[in-house]
Order: structure tokens, then C-alpha cells, then sequence
């Protein structure tokens, strides 16, 4: 049986006694039973697992200086604090299991696009990864998937600008069927084409406000997380506007007003950033061609980031 071959750490531990539960179970949890069966609050942890969470993103990447052109690798910091967590990069068994019967949701613009497809090569067989990757290549399009063996839904919806996900949200609401995960973000576009940061900030706050009673009738609240925008590599961006208007001084002006619109945890909302920013600086502008989109390594860590807060994190409830 698959949990025979992994080491026996905590999370390890978890994981067999869900795959019996599961098997078992079957009938009595019909729906995402892995993700809350894991978060099933207990009031004990608390403090233990809202420190983890401020350490999710200490990580480091392995310099590789023999091998040009490599992916890096990376992993958690070794510090006490952190090992502590017990953070694990969830190999495909792994991530097949969790994420069994689920359905994740990304929305917002190319970069978020790029995290689904690191969850995608997590779940899936590489061809089916390699096809949806060439089928997106620059166009600008929704694009849905079924991962059969576990029946999971996958789902990425195209909304580049901040002001268009209010309404996604509210379309779930009226259908009264809401995803497992949903992972949003966006503002390169607003940056770029937009130009006007009040604008930003009005959208961000339209957002939290959609949030409010995100939940279904049986008081499952979706995991909800952001999508930070990158680290602006301003000299590798083509000339032109693109050069003119996405900077880095700008790109803080507009993550500045996601801090300000307290759509995020750590400002009282109900949202976990998915710090990209950070994730990318860290990698360097040797991990990026264009200046905006990153090598796969910068988004494998954010969905692994992602899949370990949602394990250490009982259902974020909004706090309105
Ligand atoms: C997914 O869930 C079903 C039903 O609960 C179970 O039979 C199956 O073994 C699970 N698959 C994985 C990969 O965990
Ligand atoms: C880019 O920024 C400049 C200067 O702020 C502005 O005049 C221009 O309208 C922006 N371009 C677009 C497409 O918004
Ligand atoms: C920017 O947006 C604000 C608020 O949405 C609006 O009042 C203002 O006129 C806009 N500024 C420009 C230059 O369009
Ligand atoms: C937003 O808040 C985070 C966390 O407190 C902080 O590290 C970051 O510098 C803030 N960003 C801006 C643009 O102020």
C-alpha cells in the first residue's frame, strides 16, 4: 500500500489513517472528505497552527551552480520553528488523495493561470499537462478540466482585472454550490491598462464585500487564498507600455491597497497570500525571461504552500 514507502512523520500518519477512513467511509462522505476530514477544528492547536501558517513561506531554493539551465529545487528551512510545522511537499499520491472528489477554482489573470497549472501536473498525467499548457499558450480564455481517477474538478477562470471576480463570487452564491479552494488574483492588468489605483482599491473592497456569508448550507466555507502579483523585472519587459507602466514603485502603490482593503488574513480577512512576490524575488531575475512570468518552480512552491496551509488551516471563515 502507498503508505508503506513514506517516511512516518506526522503528516504521513495522517494521510494512512485517511486512506482508511476513506475506504471505509465511503458512503457517509460523499464530498472533498480528505481537505475536511484534515481541518476539522481543534481548539488545542490553535496557536500551534496560526504560527505555522506565518511560517508557510520560509523557504529556500538549492542552488544548483554545476548544472546551467537547471529548475532549481528548493525546500522549508530547516530552523526549529519551521521543522516544527512539519510543512511536506505533496507528491502526486499524496495530492490524489487530498485533493479526492474536490473542486478548486483559480481565478484572475496569467499568473494565477500559471498556479493551476502546477496543481494540474500534481493531479494529472504529463501529457494531459503538456496539452492543456500548449492549448493556453497567450490565449485569453477560461479553461475547465475533470480529473477522472479522483474526480476532481479543475477549474481556471480568465479574470485579468480584480473588478470581474466580484461577480464570480456572486454567481456562486446564487447557484449555492461553491468550490473547495479558490485561489484569485489579479492586477498586472490594472497596472497596465487601467492606470487608475483608486479603481484598483474600489474593486479590491467590491471583492471583500462579495466574500461576505460565502457559504453553503451545510456551513462549508471554501479555503480562499491570493495570488500576489510578481516582482516586476522592469528592464526585461519589452519597450513600450508594457516598460512605462509596470514598474515596481507601482506595483507596490497596488499591493499596497490589497493590504489596505483587508481582504488578506493577516489584515483581518479572509484570504491567504500566496506571496508570488516574495517566491519570485527570492528565485531572482535569472528564474524569469519576460520580468513577469517565472520558471514552474516559483508556482510548484505557491500550490505546495497552498495545499499545506489548507491542511494546517481549518475552513477560513470570513470574519464579517
Ligand atoms: C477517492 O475516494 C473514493 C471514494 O471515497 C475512494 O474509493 C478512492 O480510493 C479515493 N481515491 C484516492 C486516490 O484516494
Ligand atoms: C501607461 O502609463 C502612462 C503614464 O502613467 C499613462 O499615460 C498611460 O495611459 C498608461 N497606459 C495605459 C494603456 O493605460
Ligand atoms: C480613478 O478612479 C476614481 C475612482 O474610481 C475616479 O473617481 C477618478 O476619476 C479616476 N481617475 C481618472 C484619472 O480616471
Ligand atoms: C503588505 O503587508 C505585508 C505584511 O504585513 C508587508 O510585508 C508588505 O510590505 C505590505 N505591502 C505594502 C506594499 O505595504
Amino acid at each position: 500500500m502507498a503508505c508503506w514507502h513514506m517516511s512516518l512523520n506526522k503528516m504521513v500518519f495522517f494521510f494512512c489513517v485517511l486512506f482508511i477512513i476513506l475506504s471505509v467511509g465511503v458512503h457517509l462522505t460523499p464530498y472533498f472528505s480528505s481537505i475536511y476530514t484534515f481541518s476539522s477544528p481543534n481548539g488545542a492547536s490553535f496557536n500551534y497552527r496560526n504560527s505555522c501558517i506565518d511560517f508557510l513561506h520560509s523557504i529556500v531554493y538549492k542552488k544548483r551552480p554545476e548544472c546551467v539551465g537547471c529548475t532549481k529545487s528548493w525546500s522549508w528551512m530547516q530552523s526549529r520553528p519551521v521543522a516544527k510545522c512539519e510543512f511536506k511537499k505533496l507528491e502526486k499520491p499524496d495530492a490524489l488523495v487530498m485533493l479526492n472528489r474536490s473542486w478548486v477554482v483559480f481565478a484572475g489573470d496569467s499568473q494565477t493561470r500559471l498556479g493551476m497549472l502546477s496543481l494540474l501536473k500534481l493531479v494529472e498525467v504529463p501529457e494531459r499537462v503538456r496539452i492543456a499548457k500548449k492549448h493556453l499558450k497567450k490565449l485569453h480564455t477560461d479553461y475547465s478540466t475533470y480529473i477522472d481517477s479522483i474526480r476532481m474538478k479543475l477549474d481556471f477562470k480568465w479574470k485579468p482585472y480584480v473588478r470581474r471576480l466580484p461577480k464570480l463570487m456572486l454567481e456562486f452564491k446564487k447557484n449555492e454550490k461553491y468550490p473547495d479552494i479558490i485561489v484569485m488574483g489579479a492586477g498586472l492588468w490594472d497596472m497596465l491598462y487601467e492606470n487608475n489605483v483608486s479603481d484598483y482599491d474600489v474593486s479590491l473592497r467590491s471583492l471583500r464585500n462579495s466574500l461576505q456569508d460565502l457559504d453553503s448550507k451545510d456551513g462549508k466555507v471554501p479555503h480562499l487564498f491570493w495570488f500576489a502579483m510578481p516582482t516586476v523585472i522592469n528592464s526585461k519587459l519589452t519597450p513600450g507600455e508594457k516598460r512605462d507602466n509596470l514598474t515596481e514603485q507601482r506595483r507596490i502603490r497596488y499591493d499596497n491597497k490589497v493590504n489596505g482593503s483587508k481582504l488578506l488574513n493577516k489584515f483581518g480577512g479572509p484570504l491567504l497570500k500566496l506571496d508570488i512576490q516574495y517566491l519570485s524575488e527570492l528565485c531572482g531575475p535569472q528564474c524569469t525571461k519576460d520580468g513577469l512570468h517565472y520558471d514552474e518552480v516559483v508556482y510548484d512552491i505557491a500550490v505546495q504552500i497552498m495545499l499545506n496551509a489548507v491542511l494546517i488551516e481549518p475552513t477560513q471563515k470570513p470574519p464579517f
